[in-house]
């Protein structure tokens, strides 16, 4: 994917995003999120501390976290429209004295300094973007102090292969690709991505010097309809309906809670979500 391309597919984006969890599916995967971000960074983590946002898009996440946690942000990402739409909503947030906002590439952060970072956040799956990922990984784990925890997201490759089988019953050709070389194509204006197993995940934080201490699948049970993929969001998929009840939301957000990190259940997982540390 070149400049182009990402800049083409990021536009409309960043346009959209901040509506999408408006429907019950995402806001359950938003709701999977959270909680595994307040079970894995405590709450009461100092002022002084600062979050980062790896390809933190439109600061949605941070100006969500604000309110939990007093530390300060980086949103750091390479679209300029999410960073344009990233710099609204933190003035909107009124939180512009806790956020510093980075436009550049996460597989060359040189505006960072080492160790300068006490947490790394990366949200629906930056990684899955960024074909050379291993220098993301290396750069990721510079400017981490050492004791700090990255939690980072990929795209879920088993979901894949079990989406592209029974959703698009897609040609030999394509399953041999995604199977061989764990990228995956979701349409034509969508550029190609990694996806990740909680294995291979894992591999590459630990070839980076990480030490790992969990891998989450988000969600593992719940799967969205087409209509969740609506780039308006105006179109309502049966599963985000039925979630709008209250009852129904609350068991299954249990449900998944309490199988989602198990190692023989996360690699359901439509995202692979791993907690890790610098040590
Ligand atoms: C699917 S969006 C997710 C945005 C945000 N984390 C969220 O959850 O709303 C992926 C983000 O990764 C960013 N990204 C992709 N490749 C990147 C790279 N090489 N360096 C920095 N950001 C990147 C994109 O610009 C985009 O904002």
């Amino acid at each position: 994917m070149n400049n182009n391309q990402f800049d083409a597919f990021f536009k409309p984006y960043s346009k959209n995003v901040d509506n999408a969890n408006k429907h019950g599916f995402w806001k359950l995967s938003d709701a999977l999120i959270t909680q595994i971000i307040n079970d894995n960074i405590p709450t009461n983590i100092s002022k002084n501390s600062i979050i980062l946002d790896a390809g933190g898009g439109t600061g949605r996440w941070v100006c969500n976290l604000s309110s939990i946690y007093k530390s300060d942000f980086i949103i750091y990402d390479k679209s300029k429209d999410m960073i344009n739409q990233a710099v609204k909503n933190i003035n909107n947030s009124g939180i512009v004295n806790r956020v510093k906002v980075i436009h550049g590439d996460l597989k060359n952060m040189m505006e960072l300094k080492d160790e300068s970072i006490d947490y790394i956040i990366s949200i629906y799956s930056p990684i899955s973007f960024i074909y050379k990922k291993e220098k993301a990984f290396t750069e990721l784990f510079r400017i981490l102090k050492k004791g700090g925890k990255i939690i980072i997201m990929g795209h879920g490759f088993y979901n894949a292969l079990g989406s592209k089988i029974n959703n698009y019953c897609a040609g030999n050709e394509e399953l041999k690709k995604l199977d061989n070389k764990k990228i995956v194509k979701w349409g034509e204006h969508v550029p190609e991505l990694n996806v990740f197993a909680k294995e291979t995940m894992e591999d590459d934080l630990k070839n980076a010097h990480f030490l790992i201490n969990r891998t989450y699948g988000v969600p593992v049970f719940a799967q969205p309809g087409p209509e969740d993929f609506d780039k308006e969001n105006s179109k309502k998929s049966r599963i985000s309906s039925a979630l709008e009840k209250n009852s129904f939301f609350k068991k299954v957000f249990e449900l998944e809670m309490k199988y989602n990190s198990k190692p023989e259940i996360a690699n359901r997982g439509m995202n692979i979500f791993t907690v890790a540390t610098k040590i």
